[in-house]
């Protein structure tokens, strides 16, 4: 990259982190050069875990984004890399930051199209399961649909949804049933077969796998239901919900916005 637009890139940098408030404190700079041989081999036996099944099992928009945003299976994505190919894409960015945000933050972010992502990473003797999401979780498992023009739109809205509800707890809980059961365990129908896009499901191979061997029961989305459906955080998801289409889930955002404001 030449001299003029690496001060271009730290410039729109500089500006985007400019519009957070309340996020600030929490965003920092990925040491991409600090990870070590034993952790790049460890995102490569990932990759090489979760990739068969996904080349089957996962949506189309997801598998075009991995190859959108420039992922690689044998080394750590550099977020700012990551970010400069979405950036002409949808706008969004993937921001690292030091772990999990206040939901204030959170949202605050969404509604910006940065995207807060961990830099750390699970360590071989926890492959399928880290209590936090890791940067396998956040870049591997969510960033390649923030390449997707609708699913990057439906993001965004949702984030500035529940900002605007940010001081009414019950109705950020019923809009957090709407993320969990589309962002992080979303499926969907294409060709007459279900497949994934949420990162819980992408990551997760253990959760995948059981899904395929139809060990969730399947349901048609349904906006009304999956506000109202209880959330299993610690165990693996007994129910999940289908849509046709991502508009389905930009729909649904703006639904929720009109039942809940
Ligand atoms: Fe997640």
């Amino acid at each position: 990259m030449a001299s003029g637009m690496i001060a271009e890139t730290v410039a729109a940098k500089g500006l985007s982190r400019g519009r957070l408030k309340v996020a600030a404190p929490f965003v920092l700079e990925q040491d991409w050069g600090a990870y070590t041989p034993q952790q790049h081999a460890v995102w490569q036996e990932l990759v090489g875990l979760r990739m068969p099944q996904l080349a089957r099992h996962a949506c189309a928009e997801y598998l075009e984004g991995f190859d959108l945003i420039g992922l690689r299976p044998d080394l750590l994505p550099n977020l700012a890399d990551v970010s400069s190919r979405l950036a002409p894409r949808t706008g969004w960015s993937s921001t690292p930051v030091s772990g999990f945000l206040p939901a204030d933050a959170f949202f605050e972010m969404l509604s910006n199209r940065m995207f807060p992502t961990t830099t750390w990473l699970r360590t071989r003797e926890s492959m399928d399961y880290t209590p936090e999401p890791d940067i396998f979780h956040d870049v591997f498992g969510h960033v390649p649909m923030h390449a997707h023009p609708v699913f990057a739109d439906f993001l965004e809205h949702y984030g500035k949804v529940c900002a605007s509800v940010i001081d009414r707890p019950e109705a950020l809980e019923r809009l957090g049933r709407l993320f969990w059961f589309t962002v992080e365990f979303g499926v969907i129908r294409q060709r007459g077969e279900i497949k994934v896009y949420g990162s819980g499901l992408i990551s997760s191979h253990g959760e995948c796998t059981r899904l395929l061997a139809g060990g969730c029961e399947i349901k048609d989305f349904n906006l009304e239901a999956v506000l109202s459906q209880a959330m299993q955080t610690s165990e693996m998801q007994p129910v999940l919900y289908a849509v046709e289409s991502f508009e389905e889930i930009y729909e649904a955002a703006k639904a929720a916005e009109s039942m809940i404001g």
